[in-house]
């Protein structure tokens, strides 16, 4: 057994992204505080919020909006960490804390596994908003934090942090990675109204609220841990698949206490599928046309239909 509640220590071995912690900085990334933003700041947070806030109605699962409504997201501004996590641990025992920006695996799993959503102590440029979807503090808190309101989908996050110990054991970061991605990030659910989404990567982007659940050009796939976790990701443009659950009880039950290492050891470092790939086994709601991807995608401009 693991112990969850001290920081993993990967071997030299361990195929993982190389981050320089910043020197004022202890082993687990964590800010002293929380940063003060400024006036600019917090009203870039409002614009993104309302734009957001047009768009997801009809898109994004109610879970998300009872979290908004939860934690009192639609106060204005930035939300401050302390108000949020008076309201947010009393509900699933969660709390959010601030790091400088992304953070190593071994780090972010250690902090999952002990219920903390580690969230980026900054807010991106207007600039910067056209090119990249940074893990900024919008995407960090209003794309994450509201999901974590939820016991069922709280679980499954504690779940997944723990889950990092085996692979970090087994050196499979990319297959537990792919699970991250194609759930946390860009997952959709099915609900009575119709599917929906609750991917905090889907749930902060203007573009891929709609394009997630209405285009043509993606996948839709009911969603196989196993299948998942050999399926490579596009990290810098729409997704080709998004990958559909029933509710998070199914998500929590598909992770909880794993055999893991079963499908490590039958599969390399590296991915097996490519991101369109629509398998025998797929139960497939929609076979996507990739029109975008085969139009170039973001670097050529091309619409996402
Ligand atoms: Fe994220």
């Amino acid at each position: 057994m693991y112990d969850y509640s001290i920081l993993p220590e990967p071997s030299t071995s361990v195929f993982m992204a190389c981050l320089k912690k910043p020197n004022h900085l202890s082993d687990d990334w964590l800010e002293k505080e929380q940063k003060q933003y400024s006036l600019e700041e917090h009203n870039y947070w409002d614009k993104l919020y309302k734009r957001q806030m047009d768009i997801l109605p009809g898109l994004a699962c109610d879970q998300f909006f009872e979290g908004l409504k939860l934690l009192d997201f639609d106060q204005g501004g930035v939300p401050d960490f302390n108000k949020t996590n008076e309201i947010l641990d009393p509900l699933t025992g969660w709390s959010v804390v601030a790091v400088p920006e992304l953070v190593p695996d071994h780090v972010f799993f250690y902090h999952l596994a002990n219920k903390r959503f580690p969230a980026g102590n900054f807010i991106r440029s207007e600039e910067e908003e056209k090119y990249i979807e940074l893990p900024d503090v919008f995407h960090d808190v209003f794309g994450h934090v509201p999901m974590l309101t939820d016991p069922n989908f709280a679980r499954y996050m504690e779940e997944y942090g723990k889950a990092g110990w085996k692979a970090l054991e087994y050196n499979r970061l990319k297959a537990l990675s792919a699970l991250y991605w194609y759930t946390v990030e860009f997952g959709l659910i099915n609900t009575d109204k119709g599917m929906r989404i609750y991917g905090a990567g889907i749930l902060s982007s203007a573009v891929e609220s709609s394009y997630s659940l209405e285009a043509k050009s993606p996948n839709r796939i009911h969603l196989n841990v196993d299948r998942v976790m050999r399926t490579d990701y596009k990290h810098d443009d729409l997704q080709q698949s998004y990958f559909v659950i029933d509710d998070f009880d199914e998500l929590f039950k598909l992770t909880q206490g794993r055999p893991f290492e079963q499908i490590y050891q039958k599969i390399g470092p590296a991915f097996q599928y490519a991101p369109p790939a629509v398998l025998e086994v797929d139960h497939v709601y929609h076979h996507g046309t990739q029109e975008y991807q085969q139009r170039g995608g973001k670097p050529s401009g091309a619409t996402p239909v």
